[in-house]
């Protein structure tokens, strides 16, 4: 098979390009600097060298995002200029890698994966939308940024299920090979956890100073996720537990 990767730079996409290159399919892995094996130069957030990128692509793996910069540009209106870009002859599947809750959380950049997922869902091409939960290194670089010297602050009643970034790859690189869903499908990790209880499993495995202060966090996104926003309701599940990960 005949794979792009977009993000095949990023913490998912690396290890989806490897997973599909070990299952001996032709992968490129897309990024704005083209880096690595296979690597070409895409960039969504202006639409420059997609069309040569994605020329002759039979399954593209959509994992690029820019979180941290403008994402309504690169997210939403680069999904845009992927689907015109696409070789509409040759894709057999699109899966694009969206996250779990992205309908439920009012919170900026999810409005922006979910208004790309409906981008994609009108465009007539052969999708899955897959939504996964939280990546563990995710997570321990969240809690790193949150530390306030010896304090910890998590936000009261979170409640959350992260995945095994590597499970998560192999899942997406299956789903990429299957027939397209034309929906949603989900997948996250194998237990449900408060933040409190990550944050006190990450500071016992690595900041055995920090000490866990769970907070009541007011607003309509804090609610959401006590609610359950963030976790998943149907799919298939990752085996590795956030405490292996921590041990690993
Ligand atoms: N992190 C999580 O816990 C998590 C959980 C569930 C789902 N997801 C989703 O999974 C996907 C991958 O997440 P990640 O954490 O692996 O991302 P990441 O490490 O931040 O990687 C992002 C990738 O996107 C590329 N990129 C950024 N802007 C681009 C642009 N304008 N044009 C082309 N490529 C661009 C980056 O490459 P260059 O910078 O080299 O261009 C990089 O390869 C995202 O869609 C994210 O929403 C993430």
């Amino acid at each position: 098979m005949d794979v792009l990767v977009t993000g095949g730079t990023g913490r998912l996409g690396r290890l989806v390009v490897e997973r599909l290159q070990d299952g001996g399919h032709r992968v490129r892995q897309m990024s704005r600097r083209g880096t690595g094996p296979g690597g070409v130069r895409g960039d969504l957030a202006t639409g420059r060298d997609l069309p040569t990128a994605l020329a002759g692509a039979e399954v593209v793996v959509h994992a690029a995002s820019d979180a941290r910069g403008d994402y309504w540009e690169a997210d939403v209106a680069g999904t845009r200029r992927l689907v015109q870009s696409v070789d509409r002859d040759r894709l057999r599947h699109l899966v694009f890698v969206s996250i779990v809750g992205v309908d439920r959380i009012p919170y900026g950049y999810y409005h922006a994966k979910y208004a790309a997922e409906q981008v994609l869902l009108a465009s007539g091409l052969p999708v899955t939308l897959l939504r996964i939960t939280q990546f563990h290194d995710f997570v321990d670089q969240l809690l790193t940024t949150a530390r306030r010297g010896p304090v910890l602050p998590v936000p009261m009643g979170w409640r959350l299920q992260p995945v095994d970034v590597a499970e998560a790859a192999a899942h997406t690189a299956e789903v990429a090979l299957g027939a397209p869903a034309g929906d949603v499908v989900e997948f996250g990790g194998p237990e449900e956890l408060t933040a409190a209880e990550v944050a006190r499993a990450w500071a016992a495995a690595r900041e055995s100073n920090a000490h866990v202060v769970a907070t009541p966090v007011p607003g309509r996104l804090s609610a959401a996720v006590r609610d359950g926003g963030a976790l998943p309701t149907r799919g298939a599940r990752g085996r590795r537990t956030y405490a292996e990960h921590l041990r690993g």
